[in-house]
């Protein structure tokens, strides 16, 4: 008797067993860390988790879109249930490649793949994919849409992807919007978002939030536990960008996509893919920052010769604007209206004009700089800001002052290359139909790259910064200037999603809030730059514009009380905690050149790399890095810090077994603080070897900067 129950019993496990197991399909990672799972729920829903070490980082999940038709606006049955699995195939690769920058100098492209082919049960079904790939540290997926017998094109109207998270993690975000993400980072947990509240970022451009719940991405999260969780996309192509809407009940993540003039969210033909949902996630917070899951996830580069995309550091007319030192205008903006190109009354501000170019040439030319950008070059300035006009730039006419021949001449003569700045003010239909002019104008007068930048409404269209139509336009612009062999640096676009792999002319963008908010807002917190390369540097490079050196501003208007809110030793090791081959030195001629012994390391810091170390970090406590300059056995050291003073460690093991080293390290001094004396810097020089162990104290608001070279 007792005999048969068990019998029963085990039967009973056997069938429940059997059964999971084929509802179930699990992938692992390569190195069996990360665990997938996807089934149909109950309703015929696409369902997905995640595991860490079999310890749940996505609960149940559910996937999914809503579909209506282009013309007659026909709503399709949602892809959200009621779905049935025609097929379910695996595959795997394990390859390399080698990016043409970065930071480092071959990437592993290693994952298992599942595609999980779907169609609803009805009388014209669409048939869709849900592609899965998990790599050793994280999982990408997206939805693809083949060509199709039903429907040739659609507007997707929601797309209902869950993050369904295990609890009320630690999160660093900033709020959710359509137009800028130009905000403080903000830290809090997740019950306590409230991306409504003015103290976390006043809106700049004066829109509207999109909900007191939703945030954007790259999100980061750590758990209670000591995991980090860091939720993106890759590949943002012909789609809209995706927010996060937090349901604060069960902590689950739902995408909300930016949607265009009409509420449409974006519009497709067959075949379609959006872009990849992405989740990177380790117990080592190092390793999100090493991750290469995102640029893996975009496709290899359009470019075959790509011998002419020189990383870039540079110089520029740019800072001295934003101090208000000088102006973009020429004029003054009393001749806004009806001001005639021919015949402006100059204020004797003005940035751009030929002398300061020559002498910021000079200086880049003596310093071994490879660019200098000049802003307010051409006519429009005195008109351009939150005016609402369409056609108030040109690119091709500049003021009577700046003398583009000469200029072109002298910078050869230097060997600097000028870079050419293209503000369209939100006015993107007018630069759409300029750009040909406007490069085949810059290609003329020797300019190879091109800063683009999109401050205000998109007019007159209407359309979102973050929106498919504007996401288009940023790849459209990578596209044409790598047509002209020009690099590219954008401005107030989307935030960056590994495309610079397909494009890598498009060396930076800067899709955050940069040093400029230093300048003229209440800036940016000391813990700022911890928590960038965890949020807005995950999707690629930014132009930050580091290396301020007169921290103090009632230098330059006696009002201001505020400190650029770091330390001078801090400038400096943002040049290795922040990862671009475009790299600004954004002070002045004037103020490096009482600080000749400090800017020494911006002179000799690398913006590419054969190898990079991600030796300690923490989010928004504290980040120390070490890269190798590419084709060269120099390393670049960088520790920052927060508002707290803290010792960094740094393990020279990187180093080169038995060799000696010169190490020149550029550290805080005993009293440096961020607020009460930024620029109190030492610099000391010492032989190193790879058994030593450096302690660097850091000091409050501060950081470290040092540059080995090896001993010949
Ligand atoms: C905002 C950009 O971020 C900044 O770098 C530029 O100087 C101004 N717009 C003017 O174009
Ligand atoms: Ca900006």
């Amino acid at each position: 008797m007792l005999f048969k129950k068990w019998l029963l019993v085990l039967l009973a496990l056997l069938l429940t067993q059997t059964n999971f197991a084929q509802n179930k399909t699990i992938v692992n990672s390569p190195n069996k860390k990360i665990s997938l799972g996807f089934w149909l729920g109950d309703k015929g829903q696409p369902m997905y988790e995640v595991n860490f070490q079999s310890k749940p980082v996505m609960l149940a999940s559910s996937l999914g879109l809503d579909l209506k038709q282009t013309l007659n606006l026909i709503v399709y049955p949602t892809l959200s249930n009621n779905l049935s699995i025609l097929s379910i195939d695996e595959t795997s690769s394990n390859t390399t490649w080698k990016p043409v920058w970065g930071d480092v100098n071959e990437i592993r492209d290693n994952y298992n793949k599942l595609t999980v082919k779907l169609t609803q049960k009805n009388a014209n079904p669409i048939v869709y994919n849900i592609v899965f790939k998990v790599f050793d540290d994280g999982v990408g997926f997206r939805y693809e849409f083949p060509e199709q017998s039903t429907i040739q094109h659609f507007i997707v109207s929601d797309e209902s992807t869950q993050f369904h998270l295990t609890g009320n993690h630690k999160a660093f975000w900033i709020p959710g919007d359509y137009d800028s993400n130009e905000f403080s980072p903000v830290v809090s947990n997740l019950n306590e978002v409230d991306a409504e509240d003015p103290k976390y970022g006043a809106n700049i451009y004066g829109h509207q939030f999109i909900d007191k719940n939703a945030v954007q991405t790259p999100l980061m999260l750590k758990t209670a536990e000591g995991l980090y969780i860091n939720i993106h996309e890759a590949a943002l192509v012909n789609y809209p960008a995706m927010n996060l809407m937090i349901d604060k009940s069960n902590y689950t993540l739902t995408s909300t996509l930016v949607p265009d003039a009409l509420g449409n969210k974006a519009y497709l033909q067959t075949p379609a893919k959006t872009p990849w949902r992405t989740i990177i996630v380790s117990d080592k917070a190092t390793d999100i920052l090493a991750s290469h899951t995102i640029l893996n996830l975009n496709d290899p580069s359009v470019i075959k010769d790509p011998s002419w995309i020189k990383p870039t550091k540079y110089v520029g007319i740019w800072w001295e604007m934003h101090v208000g030192k000088s102006t973009w205008d020429y004029a003054g903006s009393q001749n806004a209206t009806n001001f005639d190109a021919n015949n402006l009354k100059p204020t004797g501000k003005h940035g751009a004009t030929t002398a300061n170019v020559k002498r910021y040439i000079d200086f880049a030319s003596k310093n071994g700089f490879d660019g200098v950008l000049v802003e307010g070059w051409n006519v429009g300035w005195e008109d351009w800001f939150g005016q609402f006009k369409e056609n108030v730039f040109d690119f091709v006419t500049p003021y009577p002052d700046f003398d583009v021949k000469g200029l072109q001449k002298y910078a050869a003569s230097k060997k600097v290359k000028l870079i050419m700045h293209h503000e369209t003010s939100g006015s993107v239909t007018n630069y759409e139909r300029q750009m040909d002019t406007a490069f085949r104008f810059m290609k003329k007068f020797g300019y190879d790259a091109v800063k683009t930048g999109y401050v205000g409404h998109i007019i007159p269209r209407g359309e979102h910064h973050d929106g498919q139509w504007m996401v288009n336009h940023y790849v459209r612009v990578a596209q044409k200037t790598a047509s002209y062999k020009i690099m590219l640096d954008a401005h107030e676009p989307v935030r960056p999603t590994g495309l610079s792999r397909t494009y890598p002319n498009w060396l930076a963008s800067e899709a955050a809030r940069g040093m400029e908010f230093n300048a003229w807002s209440d800036g940016n917190k000391p813990r700022h730059e911890t928590i960038f390369p965890f949020t807005r540097f995950m999707g690629g490079p930014m132009d930050y514009t580091p290396g301020i050196f007169q921290l103090e501003l009632n230098y330059w208007n006696k009002d201001k009380k505020e400190t650029i809110h770091t330390t001078l030793a801090k400038q400096l090791a943002l040049y290795v905690t922040i990862c671009s081959p475009l790299q600004m030195a954004a002070d002045m001629p004037e103020i490096y050149e009482k600080k000749m012994d400090a800017f020494q390391f911006i002179k000799d810091v690398a913006v590419d790399w054969d190898d990079s170390k991600y030796l300690e970090a923490e989010p928004g406590e504290y980040i120390t890095e070490a890269r190798k300059a590419k084709g060269t056995n120099n390393w670049f050291v960088g520790a920052i810090t927060n508002e707290n003073s803290r010792t960094a460690i740094v393990n020279l093991n990187f180093l080169d077994a038995g060799k000696k080293y010169n190490a020149t390290i550029y550290a805080d001094a005993a009293d440096a603080h961020y607020e009460k004396n930024p620029a109190a810097y030492k610099i000391t020089k010492q032989v190193v070897d790879s058994k030593m162990i450096l302690s660097l104290a850091l000091a409050p608001g501060g950081g470290c900067a040092i540059s080995i070279t090896p001993i010949k």
